[in-house]
């Protein structure tokens, strides 16, 4: 069993999309017993709320729904119940940082680490394009996919000290 937490500000955007696309694709290969996937949001801005319309558009052209989802707050007593806390981006990173545990484990990634080319999620929160979110997402979502199913060394991140 692999448990991963996608995360990022406001958990309508970006980690949900990561949240039903992963379970999109391991539903696909029939690995679903195999995994629990859910996400979070560092803020409390958006807390309760349902996933953004950006979002629920874009996924459901895949034919994937995210009914159901309401946005919920990363707590420090998630650290032990997931394998893989991944942010979206460098800043949710630091977020992540400040609200869990000490990262004893090396658990806490950010998606596109996994990528050839790591960067940032595309934040399609001021610009309204959730079509590049989705590809930096789904290009993400399968090389985490690889990365877990091949067993491959963790990548390695350079965080700089002066932001925790
Ligand atoms: P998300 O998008 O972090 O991808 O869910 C955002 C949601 C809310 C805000 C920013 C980004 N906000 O500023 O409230």
């Amino acid at each position: 069993m692999t448990r991963i937490l996608f995360v990022c500000l406001g958990n309508i955007c970006r980690s949900p999309m990561a949240e039903f696309v992963f379970r999109d694709m391991v539903k696909k290969r029939g690995l679903s017993a195999q995994f629990i996937i859910a996400s979070a949001a560092t803020s409390t801005e958006e807390l309760g709320n349902a996933v953004h319309y950006g979002t629920t558009a874009k996924l459901a052209q895949y034919g994937i729904s995210t009914e159901g989802k309401r946005a919920v707050q990363l707590k420090a007593a998630d650290y032990p119940l997931y394998d893989y806390l991944i942010g979206m981006e460098q800043s949710n990173i630091f977020a992540m940082r400040r609200i869990l545990p000490t990262d004893t484990d090396n658990k806490i990634y950010r998606l596109l680490d996994f990528s050839p080319q790591p960067r940032d999620i595309a934040d399609p929160w001021y610009t309204g394009d959730f079509d590049t979110t989705y590809n930096d997402i789904s290009e993400g979502c399968t090389a985490l996919l690889n990365h877990i199913l091949s067993e491959q060394p963790k990548p390695t991140t350079f965080y700089p000290l002066s932001f925790k």
